[in-house]
C-alpha cells in the first residue's frame, strides 16, 4: 500500500479537493483507496454521506478516521491488513506531531498552493519544513508543489510572478485549474462517477465538457504521482 499526502500549513489551499480529485483518478483505474480522515472538520465523511446520497461514492474506496495518533496507526494497520493498493491522507493546517508522523511515513508527498504571494509564502514554508522533517529522519519521500486553483484564462502579472518563482521548485507537471467541477466534488461526490451519471442524464449534458476536463486534469496529476512513485 502505498501512502500518499496532501499537506500544506494553510486552511483553504486545496487539499482536501487535491485529495478527492486524485481519489477519483486513482477509483477509475480500478484502484482501491484507504482514505484517512486526519482532520477534525471531517471534510472526507461528509464528502461520502454526500456521495452516497448521489450515487457517486466508489465502493473501492473507504473512510477511516484518523484525527490522532492511535487512530492513524489503527487505520493504517487495518488498511494495510485489507489490502488497499494506495491511502490517502487529508491533513489539517498547521504542523502537529499527527501531521510530521503521516508525512514521515509517505510515499509521496503533495503540496497544494494558490497563485497568490501569501499562499505562496505559506507552501514554501510548508515545502521547507517538510524538507526538514525529512532529513532529520534520514528519508527520501518524493515531494511535489501543486499549483492549485489555477485561472483558465490569462494569468494576472502577480499570479504570472507568483507561478515562475515555483518552477526552482519541484512542482507537479500539470496544475489544477480552477473549476466548478473541483469545487462541486464535495457536494456532488466522485468525480469519475459523476460523470458517468451525467453521460445517461440529458439535463446534465451541458456539464459533460467541465467534466471531462476536471477529469482530464486529474488524470494528469495521476500519471504524475505514479512517475514520482516509478510505477
Ligand atoms: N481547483 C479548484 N477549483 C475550484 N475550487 C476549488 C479548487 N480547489 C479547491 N477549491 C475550493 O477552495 C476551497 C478550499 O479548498 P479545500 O480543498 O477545502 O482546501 P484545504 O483542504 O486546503 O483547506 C473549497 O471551497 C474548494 O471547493
Ligand atoms: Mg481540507
Amino acid at each position: 500500500m502505498k501512502l500518499i499526502t496532501c499537506c500544506s500549513f494553510k486552511g483553504g489551499a486545496g487539499k482536501t479537493t487535491a485529495l478527492m480529485g486524485l481519489c477519483s483518478a486513482l477509483a477509475m483505474e480500478g484502484k482501491t483507496i484507504a482514505l484517512f480522515e486526519a482532520d477534525e472538520n471531517r471534510p472526507l465523511t461528509r464528502w461520502k454521506e454526500n456521495a452516497v446520497t448521489r450515487n457517486t461514492w466508489d465502493s473501492r474506496c473507504e473512510v477511516f478516521t484518523a484525527d490522532d495518533l492511535p487512530l492513524l496507526e489503527k487505520a493504517y494497520d487495518e488498511a494495510e491488513a485489507r489490502k488497499f493498493d494506495y491511502a490517502l491522507a487529508d491533513t489539517h493546517g498547521g504542523s502537529s506531531e499527527l501531521n510530521n508522523t503521516i508525512i514521515a511515513s509517505s510515499n509521496f508527498l503533495l503540496v497544494p498552493t494558490m497563485l497568490t504571494p501569501l499562499d505562496v509564502d505559506e507552501a514554501l514554508a510548508t515545502y521547507r519544513y517538510i524538507i526538514e522533517l525529512l532529513l532529520s529522519e534520514n528519508l527520501v519521500i518524493p515531494t511535489a508543489i501543486l499549483q492549485q486553483r489555477v485561472p483558465i484564462g490569462r494569468l494576472t502579472t502577480s499570479q504570472r510572478k507568483v507561478s515562475d518563482m515555483l518552477t526552482a521548485l519541484p512542482l507537479t507537471k500539470q496544475p489544477m485549474f480552477e473549476r466548478d467541477a473541483f469545487a462541486a466534488m464535495k457536494d456532488r461526490g466522485m468525480l469519475h462517477l459523476s460523470l458517468r451519471n451525467a453521460r445517461v442524464d440529458p439535463g446534465m449534458r451541458l456539464m459533460l465538457r467541465n467534466l471531462d476536463a476536471a477529469m482530464e486534469d486529474l488524470r494528469l496529476l495521476s500519471r504524475f504521482m505514479h512517475e514520482a512513485l516509478g510505477q
